[in-house]
């Protein structure tokens, strides 16, 4: 068990659009595992790969995936929305956003293609809170954040509380990444 620690918003890393896993390996399954037990840790329902500072195709879920499978958590790798249904408003939080819950409007179903940690393709239909957590996590893999679905007033005064809350969790986050940038020798 080993829990990473998650980035907070506004860490470059949330921006980027994050690369296909090609190497399904023992790093890998040690990477979904780590995220699974954060996630758990932090009591929060999804968790993209970049909010533990590695920009790859990958979330884990821990909100029933359908009506047969209600426990359990899901690994995601490198998926792909088929089709999309409906509209669903729902109240969303983010590990990254500490304190921050807005309502946004999503996809009320979806069909969604990816693959398992050992690479094999896997389908699954998800409606209601599952399709909307799922959206939330495929937003992180291209680099959007929920407040980036919020009005642009409202995502400037939320941003602010946001910033004016949470200035000494920020700063401990990018002393943290200084120091890793000067160990690995990475400028920035
Ligand atoms: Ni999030």
């Amino acid at each position: 068990m080993a829990i990473r620690d998650i980035v907070p918003f506004p860490d470059p890393i949330l921006k980027q659009r994050c690369a296909e896993v090609e190497v399904f390996d023992a790093e890998l399954h040690q990477l979904l595992d780590d995220m699974a037990d954060t996630m758990g840790e932090a009591d929060g329902l999804g968790l993209a790969a970049n909010q533990v500072g590695v920009s790859l195709r990958i979330f884990v879920m821990d909100v029933p995936i359908d009506d047969d499978t209600r426990t359990g958590r899901i690994e995601v790798i490198n998926p792909k929305v088929k089709a999309k249904r409906g509209e669903i408003k729902y109240e969303e939080g983010c590990l990254s956003f500490p304190g921050v819950h807005e309502n946004v409007i999503r996809a009320a179903e979806l069909d969604l293609d990816f693959v398992d940690r050992q690479g094999q393709p896997q389908a699954v239909t998800a409606r209601g809170l599952v399709a909307v957590c799922i959206q939330h996590e495929l937003d992180h893999l291209d680099g959007i954040t929920f407040v980036d679905r919020l009005s642009p007033l409202k995502r400037r005064i939320v941003l602010r509380d946001y910033l004016r809350e949470n200035r000494e969790l920020i700063e401990d986050a990018q002393h943290k990444a200084r120091l890793r940038a000067r160990q690995t020798g990475v400028q920035g």
